[in-house]
């Protein structure tokens, strides 16, 4: 045990090694607000042999939240604890198809035309992530949709 347990909020566990601050980032989390925040980076796993863990003291994540987190960290488990409990333990499942979440980084893309097209993606690769634009066919990566949080 790195960090003690937390009362009320969220665990984010099983997040690939060193990407604790890239999962705290897509989550606009820098501390400036006040939240009480706890990473734990590259410590031994029962599962995958290193491992990053995010705890965030009263805040439960909302869907889109945890899509995003897919995009970053495929393997994590979210837990939502309450009072002390894990009442809720959900692996992250990255969609096949990624709608509105991230943009297009094509200038000319249909999508960022000005039209009121919401953008999408298909998951050609889950690990190491490559998506492609269903508009222009751009392919883009994990640091590509990092840039744009
Ligand atoms: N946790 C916490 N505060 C709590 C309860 C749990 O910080 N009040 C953390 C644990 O330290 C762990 C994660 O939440 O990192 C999941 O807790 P738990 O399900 O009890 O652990 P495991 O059984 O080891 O989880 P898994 O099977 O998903 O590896
Ligand atoms: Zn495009």
């Amino acid at each position: 045990m790195y960090v003690k347990k937390i009362r009320n909020g969220t665990v984010i566990d099983h997040i690939e090694p060193g990407h604790a601050l890239d999962v705290l980032h897509i989550l606009g989390i820098n501390g400036k607000l006040g939240e009480v925040v706890s990473a734990v980076m590259n410590v031994e796993s029962k599962r995958y042999g290193r491992k990053d863990i995010v705890k965030i003291d009263d805040r439960e994540l909302n869907p889109q939240e945890v899509d995003k987190i897919a995009l970053i960290a495929p393997k994590a488990t979210i837990n939502i604890v309450r009072e002390y409990e894990v009442t809720s333990k959900k692996r992250v499942q990255l969609p096949q198809t990624i709608r509105g979440i991230i943009r297009c980084n094509n200038p000319s893309c249909v999508v960022n035309a000005g039209e009121p097209v919401a953008s999408e993606f298909k998951v050609e690769v889950f690990e190491p992530l490559r998506i492609r634009c269903h508009y222009c066919g751009r392919i883009m990566g994990k640091d590509d949709v990092l840039k744009q949080f």
